[in-house]
Order: structure tokens, then sequence, then C-alpha cells
């Protein structure tokens, strides 16, 4: 989220509470480091200390822990509930850091390993004592950390030390919000989508084709959840927070476009055909240049006429793909009409009227609804979700397909997914999944929220037509809230 005016780098003692801020330098050596330390874990399992492969990456490794150490003046990766904090500042994975930011959290849990501290800069050797140590220590073991600082002190490493794994009070009953399988796999598809929609835009910057079956893949297994269970994937669209917002922006359209496409009794092919032309609708914003796309001022003349060239570079782009079999013409006119608007208002300008096709409506929707609770370089606080709702309603007949529109609010809700909410019982709440049932659209399942000291933690889950026995509602929504004002990390309750 937007926490702009923090300094990049902060002296380690000169504040000693929780930070959510970490400026990009930081962020970047921060997950670099986490890449680093699962790497080294993972190979160390496999070889033996004196292995070649094994001391290139240690050196590696080396550059990045003493870096850190030297500007920072010490590092500690701290496990905080399912967050790391380096040097009191929460971490904030990037997209590929996902899968090393989870091995190490699952790793270190396992062995009690709550904090690595490096005092001082380190050479091989210790780091090569430090990592066997940890790899071997046995799972679940309650002295793990006296024993890890045992050893190192036994082998005169005083540089390094470890801390047990804190166990907050009530965690256990607090977290037992299940995580299941589903939602397991749902964070996998989107996560993956998210980088492959990168791969793909990349491929296509430098050689001007790119390999779209994986993508295909991908809005398979998107589909499948989608069918099965819609307030997974529409949860993680909620996830606003990484500095790519293209990637990022064409998956949320695609999950919200497939909710859309369901409602409407889509089979599984079309679903799919809708879920990849959502992944590429701004494929032609590939042609232009960053600065333009990440200005923060307003644009001018020229940069708009740029701008509004997309959907057109996005056709071109993709009857260019080496895999053509897999696009259809509804495909590439989905992507053309996505900012049409239904009075033909919006771009690219047509010589002859026509009506806006199906999927460029469904697209149009979902996107500019993304778009609008988006936090973008040039409106740095977005709409509410309900804002944003009532501000689709007020074009709902000039630009947006009315029918559509209406779909889109049932499915989101009068209270979409990630809404903040203030209940009767004067607790807050965040709205986790709406009832199927359309008369219960007042009554969603939230997760209440609770202010502690380290900031917002998540208390239980409650479904809010429960009734006290006497036929009362034991709560009941009073107004959304604004997010914003209350520091309040949503994204965090859906991973
Ligand atoms: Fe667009
Ligand atoms: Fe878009």
């Amino acid at each position: 989220m937007m926490e702009g005016t923090q300094s990049a780098v902060q002296p380690k003692k000169a504040t000693r509470k929780m930070s959510e801020g970490m400026g990009p330098e930081l962020s970047k050596l921060a997950n670099n480091l986490v890449t680093k330390f699962h790497v080294l874990m993972r190979i160390s399992q496999i070889y033996d200390s004196k292995n070649v492969a094994l001391h290139q990456f240690i050196q590696e490794s080396l550059q990045t822990i003493n870096t850190l150490i030297e500007s920072e003046g010490g590092l500690s990766l701290k496990i905080v509930k399912d967050d790391f904090f380096l040097n009191e500042q929460r971490l904030r994975y990037s997209v590929e850091g996902f899968t090393s930011f989870k091995y190490l959290l699952t790793q270190w849990k396992k062995r009690l390993i709550g904090e690595v501290i490096f005092k001082s800069p380190v050479d091989e050797r210790i780091l090569k004592e430090f990592i066997y140590i940890l790899i071997h220590l046995d799972e679940g073991r309650e002295e793990n950390a006296a024993l890890f600082n045992e050893q190192l002190a036994s082998r005169n490493i005083a540089s390094v030390a470890v801390n047990p794994l804190e166990v907050a009070e009530g965690e256990e009953e607090a977290f037992t919000l299940q995580r299941e399988d589903q939602r397991e796999v749902g964070k996998k598809v989107f996560f993956e989508t998210i980088g492959t929609i990168k791969e793909v835009i990349t491929q296509i910057k430098s050689k001007q084709y790119a390999d779209v079956r994986k993508l295909k893949r991908l809005a398979q297994k998107a589909v499948h959840l989608v069918i099965e269970d819609e307030s997974i994937l529409l949860g993680m669209t909620t996830i606003k927070n990484y500095d790519e917002y293209t990637f990022n922006h064409s998956v949320n359209v695609s999950i919200y476009s497939l909710a859309i496409g369901k409602r409407l009794g889509f089979s599984k092919k079309p679903l799919t055909e809708l879920g990849i032309t959502a992944l590429l609708h701004d494929i032609g914003k590939s042609k232009i240049p960053r600065e333009v796309l990440n200005k923060p001022a307003s644009l001018d003349e020229e940069e708009w006429g740029m701008m509004k060239r997309h959907p057109l570079m996005g056709v071109e782009i993709v009857l260019n793909l080496k895999q053509l079999g897999e696009i259809n013409p509804r495909m590439v006119i989905g992507i053309f009409d996505h900012h049409l608007k239904s009075d033909l208002s919006g771009y690219p300008k047509l010589f002859q009227k026509k009506e806006m096709s199906l999927f460029g409506r469904i697209i149009q929707i979902a996107d500019s609804y993304d778009a609008m609770t988006t936090p973008r370089i040039y409106k740095k606080i977005p709409y509410t979700p309900e804002q944003a709702l009532a501000l689709l309603l007020r074009e709902r007949t000039v630009h947006y397909d009315p029918i559509l529109l209406k779909i889109f609010i049932g499915l989101v809700g009068i209270y979409p997914i990630g809404s903040l909410v203030l209940l009767n019982t004067r607790e807050m709440g965040i709205v986790y999944k709406p009832d199927h049932d359309p008369k219960w659209l007042e009554r969603p399942t939230v997760i209440l929220v609770a202010r502690g000291e380290k900031g917002d933690v998540k208390k239980e889950v409650v479904d809010l037509k429960e009734t006290d026995g006497v036929g009362h509602y034991k709560r009941s929504i009073v107004k959304t809230l604004d997010p914003y004002q209350y520091h309040i990390d949503i994204a965090k309750y859906f991973l």
C-alpha cells in the first residue's frame, strides 16, 4: 500500500516500533536475502559443505548479507505471525519472491526458529556453519534456538544468534481460519499467472511474439477455481500492492470477468477464452514507454494519443502471436472493444457504428472497477469498493452495459469482498465472502479485525446471518469504512 514518505534505509536502533513501510531499495535487498536463504537451505541439503556449487552460491549470498549488515548496522530477520520483518520493517514479498518467502517461513517455523540476527559482517565459514546447523535441527523441538546458539558458541561464532519462534497469545484460535487446499491452489494460480503475464509482456517487448499456451493452461485452472468457489480468487483481487501495476491488474480483470462469465452461464470453453482475453486486454500497453504509463502528472496530447492506441496495438500483437490457433475473433474483438463504451464515446474512434462485443462489455466493467480501486501513481488513495460501484452506476446507461453491471454488483455484493465495515457491535470487519443467495446481500461472512499493539490482527470469521437464538442478528453492518484511514492492509487477510 502507500507509504511513500518513509525513508528507504532506517538506522537499526532509531525505531523499535514495528513498521509497515520499507523503501524500494531495501525491499529489493530484503527479497533478495530471503531468496538467498531459501536457495542456501535447499542446496545445503543436497551437497556437502565442500561442494563447488555451494561455494559459489555462498559467495553470492555473502554479498547480499554483508551489504545489508553494513548499510543497516546489523540484520535481524524475524517471523511475526505469517510475515517476515527485516530490522523491524515488514517485508512485502515480490511476485518472484513468493516461493522463497513461503519456503523460509515454513522451514523456520517447523524448526521453531523465529529470528536470525547477524550482528556484524560474516565470512564463508560462518555462513556455512550457520546453514548446516539450521538444516540439521529436528522439527518441532522446543530447545532448538538454545541448541543453535550453543553450537554457534562452540564454533566460536559470536556474530550470529537466533531466537525461538514466538507464538502470540491466542494466535492459534485467531488463525483457525481454515487455509484449505483450495485457497492454496488459488494463491498458486494467482501468483503464477502474474508471473506468466510478466513473461509474456517481456517476450513481446523484445521479440514481438510470445508463448500463450502457458497462459491458456493457467486460465483453465482459474476457470476451474471460479466454477468451484469464486470467492477465493475474488479475495485475491484485494492484493494491490505490487509495484508493477499492469501484471496485477490484468489478473484481477481476468478474475472479475470470469466471475461475470460464470453468472452468465458460460461453459468452460468460452470462459477460458474470456479469461485469456482479459489477461491480454492491455497487452498493447507493452508498446507504450514506461514514463508515459507511470507519469504522475496528466498526459499531454501526444501521450494521450499513444495511450489511446493501446487497444489497437493489442489486436496487432495478438494477431502476431505464434499460436494464433489459440486465438479466435471473439477474443481479438474483445481486446479492441474494451475502452469503446456503450455510446462509443471512448476509443478507438470508429468510422462506422457498431455494437460493443460481449467480451468487450464484460472486460470494460471489470477493468474500470479494478482501476478505480487500485492506488496509482497519479491517484494514491483509490476509491473504496463502494465508491467505485457508485461511480459505475452513475454512468450505467451511457458507458456500461446496465445488465452486466447489475450482475457485477450482485457478484461483488453491496459489500464487495475486501470491504472494511463497521458493525453495530463497534467491531470492525473485512468482508470475506458474500452469501450466494441475493436475499442475504447485506449479511456476508466477515473477518473480525482487532487493533492490537502491532497493528491489526485477525480475530475470527463470523457469518452475519447468525442470530442470538431469539431472532436477533448477532451483528449487522452499520457502514463501510476507508481502510486507508485505519491503515489496514486488506490483502493480508486473503493470503
Ligand atoms: Fe486498457
Ligand atoms: Fe486495463
